[in-house]
Order: C-alpha cells, then structure tokens, then sequence
C-alpha cells in the first residue's frame, strides 16, 4: 500500500528578471513581458501557492525605474492572488534602489537578508551580492544573522533563498561567478530545520544537494544560458524560461517542478473523472 504525500506549503519561484528601465534588453526582449508571463504560469496551472519568492537579478542595472516596474508587474498578480513576496538580491542588483521599490524600506547598502513565516513555514532570504562584483559571497556576519534564525525551529521548517546558488556549475564561465565562502553558509545549516534552497544567477534550471538540503535552481525569466562545453563561453539565447514550483510535502520531502514560462498552447485537455477509477487513489 502506498500513500501519496500531500502538499502542506507551495512556494513559487521566480529568477532573474533583469527589469531595465528602457523597458527592453538585447533589443528583441522585454523583461516585464516575459516575467509577466512565469508569473502567469504559477496563476494559470490554479494550484494553491503560499507565497512567492524572486531569487534576484530583478534588475538589469539597478535603475530605479526598473524596480517600479518590477514592483508594478508583480502587483498585478498579487492583488489577485494575495501571495506575499520575497526578493533576495543579485549581483545585477542595487541595493539602495531595491530596499524602497520593494521592500518599503527606507535606502541601505546593507545586505537585505530577510525573514518571512507563513502558516508555520518559514521563508528566509540571504543577500549574496557583493556590491560591484559578480561572483557572491556570505559574509561571517551575515552567517552569525543566518544560524541565529534558524537557532529555533520552524513549525513546518525552513526554505531558504539566496541570488548564488551552492551547486557545481556545468558552465564554466558562470562557475567563476559562483559563490563564494560556502563552508561559511555549509556551518550555518549544520543542524538546522531548512528543508530546501532556492536559487538563480545562472540562467538554467539546474539541481543538487548541499549540507544535505536539495538546492534548486530556477532559469531566468529574462533570458536563458544554454549548457556549453568547458570553455565554451556564455550563449544567451531567447527561450526555455520556467518558474518554479516547490512542493514541501507532510511526509518530509520536496518537491520541485518546472513551469514552462514562455507562450504556448494547449495541444489536448483530458477532464480529471477520466482517471478517478484509475490506479493508486489520490487525496486532493
Ligand atoms: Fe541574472
Ligand atoms: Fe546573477
């Protein structure tokens, strides 16, 4: 007898929206319009979402017209949807920009590291840019801020969301953009209650694990890096965009599932009573 797992909490992922204050980028795309439509791909599939997480590079070069718009686009969908948001910064990013556009907070150049609990689920952000620069890094204070959140556990544990993700990269130029420090944030998570790692930067959808917890990788929304051979370089090309969607299960898992986020249709739609007599029964 096996049971299926139900979903507790559902988390929607967004990356690397590279918002511009021209309102274009490479000259072919529009940053708003391509985010719009990975936003639309977390609202369309219907299912139930706690709360949205962009896992930064909002902006393309941190003009303050660009995160208005970012935050005008967002609100679009949540005014409908009621999803609270989390933004964690890229190294695109500009922090004293951000801070007022979406956060409400008044301008900082410190890092926004932030925490947000819903229904018991603990959501917490960690700011990986170093001003400047592209690769990341955790700095020991931001370490001492992070294990101090985590001190006490969650009712339904933690995700945590970060720009750099801690994964080995394929593609050897962004893997000298990486983030730094890592055995800093890999004693930070000794021990605790996150149960998953969010992340962005590279511009693919991509996985693994690190300090034990799965990390998943969102590709942009902007635009998407195509897997080359080592040495091959950086191919942006315009496609393959997806958000994400993670899953936190009443059994301990995630899962993560990808959204394709670019404009499609529907090639046939067979109504859920056809399989209900069907296999294993599933709780809904
Ligand atoms: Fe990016
Ligand atoms: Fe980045």
């Amino acid at each position: 007898m096996t049971r299926e797992p139900i979903a507790t909490h559902r988390v929607g992922h967004v990356s690397d929206s590279h918002f511009t204050a021209s309102g274009s980028m490479h000259g072919t795309v529009h940053p708003a319009a391509t985010y719009s439509g990975a936003l639309a791909a977390l609202e369309g599939s219907g299912i139930p979402i706690d709360a949205l997480v962009h896992t930064g590079d909002v902006a393309d070069h941190g003009e303050a017209d660009a995160y208005v718009a970012a935050a005008t686009v967002t609100r679009e969908t949540t005014q409908r949807t009621g999803w609270p948001v989390l933004w964690a910064v890229g190294n695109h990013d500009v922090r004293a920009a951000m801070a007022p556009a979406l956060l409400g907070e008044p301008a900082t150049d410190e890092p926004l590291d932030r925490v947000l609990e819903v229904r018991g689920l603990r959501l917490v952000t960690l700011d990986t840019s170093i001003p400047g620069r592209v690769e990341g890094a955790v700095t020991e204070a931001q370490a001492e801020w992070l294990r101090a959140v985590l001190a006490e556990p969650a009712e339904h544990g933690t995700v945590l969301a970060l720009h750099h993700p801690p994964v080995p990269v394929e593609v050897t130029a962004m893997a000298r953009l990486h983030l730094t420090e890592q055995d800093r944030l890999e004693a930070a998570l000794a021990g605790s209650d996150v149960r998953a790692i969010l992340g962005g930067h590279l511009h693919y959808a991509t996985s693994s694990v690190f300090a034990g917890v799965p990390v998943h990788v969102a590709p942009a929304t902007a635009y998407t890096i195509r897997l080359t051979k080592p040495g091959g370089g950086v191919i942006a090309v315009d496609g393959a965009r997806a958000a994400g969607l993670l899953s936190l299960y009443d059994d301990g898992r995630v899962g993560y599932s990808a959204l394709p986020a670019d404009p499609q249709h529907v090639l046939d739609s067979t109504p859920e009573d056809v399989f209900t007599t069907m296999g294993v029964d599933v709780e809904h």
